[in-house]
Parts: structure tokens; C-alpha cells; sequence
């Protein structure tokens, strides 16, 4: 609630534009947003926009920007109770990035050319991917839920995340924990603060410790998601890639 009432008072103070349709959309226009969006964007939602730690942009639609003015409202003030920030930069910088931007809805970054169908009874066969994901209500809590993943990530990141899964996987730190009584665990870290911290272990059990009780306390970069590049085939990564992505919440 306060997000929206901060968000409400933001907006009487910024010079909203009115106009539906993106008035800076050239293609010099388009050339200075690329190179903003580089600096600003590009960290969270990748270069290409196919997602990182922020949501696919390179999709024709894109659910909370319909139209250009909302586009524009979602980089000028963000999304509240989410990692997108607010950007302080002028209004016509926005419309440049957010002219830049539908370009990358219209970028085919990776074609999917696999089998959804084989790749689901791999997903839920020799895959064992939902043993830590959850999958419309089925499934494991180790990683993130999967339901809609075809709506946040675009095919080229989720290849990455098969074949190369350390190389965006901020956010999910591996915890490794001794007790002072001598009781050792290693599971992710959902939450931490001064005092406490809790973690899910490989069993989807969630354990909570008071810091001053621990005798040791080791977070690690490198995630729990396995590489499948060597367990699956070319063919095999491709048919997941193309069952993820047609994973778009519950219909
Ligand atoms: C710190 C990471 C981060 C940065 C930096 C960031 N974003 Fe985001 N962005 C996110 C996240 C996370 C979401 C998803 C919010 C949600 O849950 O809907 C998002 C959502 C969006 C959306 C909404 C997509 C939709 O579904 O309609 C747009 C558009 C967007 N970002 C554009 C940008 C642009 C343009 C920039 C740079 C000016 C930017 N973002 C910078 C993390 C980031
Ligand atoms: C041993 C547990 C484990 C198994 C098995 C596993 N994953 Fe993961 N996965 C994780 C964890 C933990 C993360 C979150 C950290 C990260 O992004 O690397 C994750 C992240 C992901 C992401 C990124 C999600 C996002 O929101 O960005 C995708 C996609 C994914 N896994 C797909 C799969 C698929 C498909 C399989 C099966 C072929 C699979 N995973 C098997 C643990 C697992």
C-alpha cells in the first residue's frame, strides 16, 4: 500500500505525459535509447532483453506495458514490491528507451524449434526438474516455481540457464551452516537480516537459526541449478526450451 500511495504522490510531481503514442520514436531515437538502455537496463534484463534478474522484454507483448504511456510509466516509476527501479531521466530520454525497447519485441533472439510435448516428459522424467521446481502446483521449492516461466524469461536466457546456470543466478545463494552444538546444513538462503536467517534445505524443509547460535556461516555464488549440458542432448535442450516456454500461468 504505501509503495502505491509513494507511487501516486511521484506522479502528481512528474510532468506525466498524456500522449498514447511514443512521440520520440525515430531512429536516432531509437539509437540513443539502445545506449541508455545499455547502461541502465541492460545489467537486469539483458542486452538483448531475453532476462537475467529483470523480466523478457524481447516479446511482442508485454503484459504490465501494453501501450507506449504505460511503457513509459513502468521505466519512469518502476514496478512497486519488485526489483524494478524508478528512473530519474528526462521524459524524453523514457520515450527513447521505450522506443528502443519495442524494438526488441520485434527481435527473434533465439527461434525455439523444439517438441514442447517431448520436452515436458523430459522436465518431468530423467530431467528431475520437479524435484526443485514447482510446476502448476506439482513439484519441489529448491528453485524458483516454473508455471510462468514462458511470461518472465525468453528462450535464450533459459538455454543459459540449462547449459550455463551459475551465469544468472543471482539471488539463490547456497548456504553452508554449523551450529554452535555442532549440527551441520547446506541449502539456499531464502531470507536473512541481522539476527536471523532461514534456509530451505535439499529435503524443501525450512529451518530458521539465530545468527549468534551458528558457528560458522558460508554463503556461496554458485547455484543448486545442475547443467544439463552434458546429461541432455542438443535436440533434448531444445524441446525443454520449448516446453518452458510455453509455460505462461494458470489459464
Ligand atoms: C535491478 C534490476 C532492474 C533494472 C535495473 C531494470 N529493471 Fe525492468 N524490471 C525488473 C524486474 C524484476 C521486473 C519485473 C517486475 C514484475 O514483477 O512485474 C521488471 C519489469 C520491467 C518491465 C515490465 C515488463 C512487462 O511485463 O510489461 C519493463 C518494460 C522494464 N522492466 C523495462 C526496464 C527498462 C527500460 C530499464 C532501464 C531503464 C529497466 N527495466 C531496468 C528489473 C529491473
Ligand atoms: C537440484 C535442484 C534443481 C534441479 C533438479 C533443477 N533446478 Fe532449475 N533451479 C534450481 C535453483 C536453486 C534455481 C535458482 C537459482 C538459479 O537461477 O540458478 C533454478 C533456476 C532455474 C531456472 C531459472 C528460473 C528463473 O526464474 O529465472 C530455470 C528456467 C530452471 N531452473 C529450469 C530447470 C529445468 C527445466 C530443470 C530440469 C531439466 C531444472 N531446472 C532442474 C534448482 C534446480
Amino acid at each position: 500500500m504505501l509503495a502505491w500511495a509513494l507511487l501516486f504522490h511521484a506522479q502528481i510531481l512528474v510532468d506525466v505525459p498524456t500522449t498514447a503514442k511514443n512521440p520520440h520514436s525515430s531512429p536516432a531515437d531509437v539509437e540513443l535509447g539502445r545506449k541508455i538502455y545499455g547502461a541502465r537496463c541492460a545489467g537486469c534484463h539483458g542486452p538483448m532483453g531475453d532476462g537475467g534478474k529483470g523480466t523478457n522484454l524481447a516479446s511482442p507483448v508485454l503484459p504490465r506495458s501494453p501501450d507506449d504511456l504505460t511503457l513509459w510509466k513502468v521505466i519512469r516509476f518502476g514496478v512497486p514490491e519488485t526489483e524494478m527501479p524508478s528512473h530519474n531521466l528526462t521524459n524524453k530520454e523514457i520515450w527513447q528507451i521505450a522506443a528502443f525497447v519495442r524494438t526488441l519485441g520485434k527481435l527473434d533472439t533465439a527461434p525455439v524449434t523444439g517438441d514442447s510435448q517431448r520436452g515436458e516428459a523430459i522436465a518431468k522424467g530423467k530431467g528431475g526438474c520437479l524435484g526443485c521446481h514447482i510446476v502448476l502446483g506439482k513439484g519441489g521449492e529448491l528453485g524458483p516455481a516454473l508455471t510462468d516461466i514462458g511470461l518472465r524469461r525468453g528462450p535464450g536466457y533459459l538455454r543459459r540457464k540449462l547449459t550455463d546456470p551459475d551465469r544468472d543466478s543471482a539471488g539463490f545463494l547456497q548456504v553452508h551452516l554449523t551450529t554452535k552444538e555442532g549440527t551441520a546444513l547446506s541449502g539456499i538462503r531464502m531470507n536473512e537480516d541481522t539476527y536471523s536467517i532461514q534456509v530451505r534445505d535439499r529435503g524443501n524443509r525450512l529451518h530458521s537459526f539465530w545468527k549468534a547460535d551458528l558457528k560458522e556461516l558460508r554463503l556461496e555464488q554458485k547455484t543448486l541449478m545442475p547443467s544439463y549440458g552434458q546429461q541432455l542432448t542438443a535436440q533434448e535442450i531444445d524441446d525443454v526450451v520449448a516446453y518452458l516456454t510455453q509455460l505462461r500461468g494458470i489459464q
